[in-house]
């Protein structure tokens, strides 16, 4: 049976969980494959480090080039994240005509049309399904599975931290920073957390799902992108009371002048299937023309699924790697001369229904002046809901839902409102998304 040799750089979360694979699963791989997968050179920075992954008979470097330059290394495998070494090494693997598996959203979404062009000229693979939404085979699915339908918006949780943060902040006092600190010890995390918590990290996996479903380049720099930080635990509360869940959603769309691209917390309400999305599972919903709206759901990020997504990556590599490139499935599913530079729309021409939550002045007549104020702007209160503060006291917190309204008209009715004396604080403000 033919072996084919790999080199890996990275022996972290993603990289541990590939090496297990590959140790446990080898006699079904080669009943799927009718090849033997061999690991022969793992890149790490700290040789020191004791491992959890057996990697009895593999060299191990603190040399990543050695494994891009390595002579046997038909595929390398890049786990090691971020945007600049990792960069400068796939390039080079791709420029020694080696074909290319990663987990690295941020590296596909902010530096992909660069590096897929280059794979094209050097007829090499660049395979990334780890690197949106871990283990559900979403970039397969739309790339392929949907290939017939003009894919009209798709919305989904495609950050496992923040979905798990949300969940956890639902039990009463739960501490963000502590349920953020064990999401890190699950391997959840990005290196920089704050890539999970500020929807950096949604944002580059939206970048990489709306390129595939519409046809356009990547454009990382144009999505709007707002995290979880501010989401608190009242608000948790006070949604779940009127019927929603927070979730942080990615959300893309095809409009009538553009795209729009954005990735932000949520209210959804409680009887669609993605408000029941809890933890680390990730879930996204694609809306195709003929087939309607489909759903894939599972976990988007830990070691396990992760490297299930990037050993799969690896055999399909294996299995066309020695075909033309030109007949083989397009990096973002589209010809790559065929992607189209779009226009994306800004946020504030959406319109949507707002959850608004602020502190007020416990006194006589501030709910008149702040209903008038979105009066003035035409902005309809669906449901008005009050009650002490926790924090101050002489405040009350004031939540309210109100009815459509264009995003820009929303900003400037918040503007007017916290110039009022009897605001305190920042105005909290969260779209209502229907997922219909
Ligand atoms: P990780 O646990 O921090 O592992 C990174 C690995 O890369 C470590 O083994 C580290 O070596 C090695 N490394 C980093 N810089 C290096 C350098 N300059 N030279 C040599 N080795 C270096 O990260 P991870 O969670 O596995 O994530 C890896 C990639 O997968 C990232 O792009 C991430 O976005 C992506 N991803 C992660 C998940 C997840 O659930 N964790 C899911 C999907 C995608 P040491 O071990 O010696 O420090
Ligand atoms: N940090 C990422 C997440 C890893 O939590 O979703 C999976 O991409």
């Amino acid at each position: 049976m033919k072996t084919v040799k790999i080199g890996l750089l990275g022996l972290g979360t993603v990289g541990g969980g590939t090496v297990d694979i590959i140790n446990n699963t080898m006699p079904e791989i080669q009943r799927r494959l009718g090849q033997n997968i061999e690991i022969v050179i793992i890149a790490m920075r700290d040789l020191n480090r004791s491992r959890s992954a057996d990697t009895t008979g593999i060299q191990l470097t603190d040399i990543p080039a050695e494994v891009v330059n390595h002579p046997d290394v038909e595929i390398v495998v890049e786990l090691m994240g971020g945007t600049g070494l990792a960069k400068e090494l796939i390039e080079t693997a791709i420029q020694n005509g080696k074909h290319v598996v990663t987990a690295n959203k941020a590296l596909i979404a902010e530096h992909g049309n660069g590096l897929f062009a280059l794979a094209k000229k050097h007829n090499v693979i660049v395979n990334y399904e780890a690197a949106v939404t871990g283990g559900i085979p979403v970039i397969k699915a739309l790339r392929e599975g949907l290939a017939a339908n003009k894919i009209e918006w798709l919305a989904g949780i495609i950050n496992g931290t923040g979905n798990y943060i949300l969940t956890e902040m639902k039990e009463p006092g739960a501490d963000f920073a502590k349920v953020l600190q064990v999401a890190q010890e699950l391997g959840y995390a990005e290196a920089d957390p704050t890539f999970d918590v500020e929807g950096i990290d949604a944002a580059h996996k939206l970048t990489i799902l709306a390129s595939i479903a519409f046809g356009i380049k990547l454009q990382f720099d144009k999505v709007y992108t707002e995290g979880i930080s501010k989401v608190s635990a009242d608000d948790i509360r006070f949604a779940e009371q009127l019927g929603y869940e927070i979730k942080h959603l990615g959300m893309a769309s095809r409009l009538e002048n553009g795209y729009s691209l954005r990735v932000h917390p949520a209210l959804v309400p409680n009887t669609v299937l993605m408000a029941n999305v809890s933890g680390v599972m990730n879930a996204v919903m694609a809306y195709g023309d003929h087939v309607g709206a489909t759903m894939y759901y599972g976990a988007g990020a830990g070691a396990g699924p992760t490297a299930s997504s990037v050993v799969a990556d690896i055999i399909d590599v294996i299995r066309w790697k020695d075909q033309p490139l030109a007949d083989q499935v397009p990096s973002l599913g589209f010809a790559l001369d065929q992607l189209q530079s779009a226009p994306v729309v800004s946020v504030e021409e959406i319109e949507t229904c707002y959850y608004i939550r602020c502190f007020v002045k416990d006194n006589a007549g501030v709910l008149v002046k702040i209903t008038t104020i979105l009066a003035d702007s035409n902005i309809n209160i669906e449901h008005l809901y009050q009650e002490p503060s926790t924090q101050k006291p002489s405040d009350a917190t004031l939540v309210m839902i109100t009815n459509k309204v264009k995003e820009s008209k929303l900003n400037l009715a918040l503007s007017a409102l916290s110039q009022l004396k009897e605001v305190d604080g920042e105005i909290m403000r969260i779209r209502i998304e229907t997922l219909g």
